[in-house]
């Protein structure tokens, strides 16, 4: 069995503060940095760009999960490769030619992951699964930390688990949005390979406990 990723959404953090909020996150033993982009097109707030993600490469050993919540993708995906970003997921509503925004990933030496909005179903992406290294599913509608996850979209993780075995793929599924100690026995039964965590990670007055607690939590719980 895998061990499960955490990763950290800085959106989160004191922006005043993000060396407090690395050390806390290196602390904690999570096992990525997730830096949430956002260009007040896509979603509405504006987060940072690539100088953000070339700071955290300058400081941090842990791989940069980038996740890009901007319209047309394709445009700036080099440029965050270059940046230094390990992983770079963008929206399938975002971009018409996700197949060879993919391939300009991964040209860049980078992993690739497409993601959905609650509204997007999982036939939206069939056909671009077996190019992806990860599906990061929307468990929010995006834009802001601190809402409740939806729980009609962990359906998707169990379809995503189906399709990865019946199409004979590795790809890792990632939830984003709402998770929590709270919503954890929502997320254990559908098993996803990464969580995406913000504010509870950050509000919490203990993370490296709460990381430590949801890495038992998976690998204690049977797998279906
Ligand atoms: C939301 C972002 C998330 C956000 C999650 O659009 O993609 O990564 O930081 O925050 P929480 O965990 O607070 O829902
Ligand atoms: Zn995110």
């Amino acid at each position: 069995m895998n061990k499960l990723i955490v990763a950290p959404s800085i959106l989160s953090a004191d922006f005043t503060d993000l060396q407090g909020a690395l050390a806390m996150i290196e602390k904690s033993e999570a096992d990525w940095v997730h830096l949430d982009v956002m260009d007040g097109h896509f979603v509405p707030p504006i987060s940072f760009g690539t100088k953000m993600v070339s700071d955290f490469r300058k400081r941090c050993k842990l791989p940069l999960d980038v996740h890009l919540m901007v319209e047309q993708p394709e445009r700036m995906v080099v440029d965050f490769a270059e940046a230094g970003a390990d992983l770079i997921t963008f929206h399938a509503e975002a971009c018409v030619h996700m197949h060879r925004t993919v391939e300009a990933i991964h040209s860049s030496g980078k992993s690739a992951g497409i993601s959905i909005v609650p509204s997007t179903p999982i036939s939206s992406v069939v056909e671009i699964l077996p190019f992806v290294d990860l599906v990061l599913v929307m468990t929010v509608n995006p834009g802001y930390g601190g809402q409740k996850l939806l729980e009609f979209c962990l359906r998707k993780v169990q379809q995503l688990q189906d399709l990865r075995r019946s199409m004979k793929l590795s790809f890792k599924i990632s939830i984003d949005g709402g998770v929590s100690a709270r919503t954890m026995p929502l997320i254990v039964p559908v098993r996803p390979d990464v969580l995406v965590m913000g504010s509870a990670f950050f509000e919490s007055p203990d993370p490296v406990a709460l990381v430590q607690d949801m890495q038992a939590a998976f690998a204690t719980s049977p797998v279906c």
